[in-house]
């Protein structure tokens, strides 16, 4: 099971991962979680870029989409374990949230794997402004206005559930375990 975290900067996305990870342990679940960009030399070096004060011309972009794409191919295997839950904090979804030309991204990650469920942390733009750093480039409000639209549009090709990320810590944890209940096999109706 390859379940996916999709959403803006600072939706509460590692949070979440977080709290799912020890309630699908405590159910008996082997859960393994992802991070994307990942710490390999390839995701290293995107962090890097991803705080240059150019990240967001067209030029950077594409670079970015490329090692993007390069960081999830080292990865492959680990997310293909059939005994594990795999959490993933992003995947290639982000690439076509946030890099573009679309056609092209998904040519690039056509090796990726198809997640089982997208849970899409939907946050209100000004809150994700206010809660990130601005230490990154993307994290402008023009920019994830942008990405939060894309989103909204991509996510429609997969299995998904929107989860409302403006309420508070245990409410989106609670319905983001609704979510994935069915998905494993837990009964949703069990959760308070
Ligand atoms: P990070 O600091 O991990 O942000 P967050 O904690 O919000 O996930 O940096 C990841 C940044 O990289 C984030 O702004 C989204 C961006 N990104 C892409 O643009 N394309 C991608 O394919 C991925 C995986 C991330």
């Amino acid at each position: 099971m390859y379940i996916v975290f999709e959403g803006i900067d600072g939706a509460g996305k590692s949070t979440q991962i977080k709290l799912l990870k020890e309630w699908l342990e405590a159910n008996g679940y082997e859960v393994e979680t992802v991070v994307e960009p990942t710490d390999s030399e390839v995701g290293k070096l995107i962090r890097r870029i991803l705080q240059r004060s150019d990240a967001t011309t067209d030029r950077v972009q594409k670079t970015l989409g490329l090692l993007f794409a390069a960081d999830r191919m080292l990865i492959m295997d680990k997310l293909s374990d059939e005994k594990k839950v795999i959490l993933s904090d992003r995947s290639f979804i982000s690439s076509l949230a946030y890099q573009e030309p679309a056609d092209w991204i998904a040519e690039i990650n056509k090796y990726a794997k198809t997640p089982d469920l997208v849970l899409l942390l939907d946050l209100d733009v000004n809150k994700s402004v206010s809660r990130t750093s601005g230490e990154d480039e993307f994290e402008n409000e023009e920019f994830l206005t942008q990405v939060k639209e894309n989103y909204l549009e991509i996510i429609k090709n997969f299995n998904h559930e929107i989860i409302d990320a403006n309420n508070g810590v245990n409410k989106v944890s609670s319905d983001i375990k609704k979510a994935v209940a069915s998905c494993v096999g837990l009964c949703p109706d069990c959760i308070p």
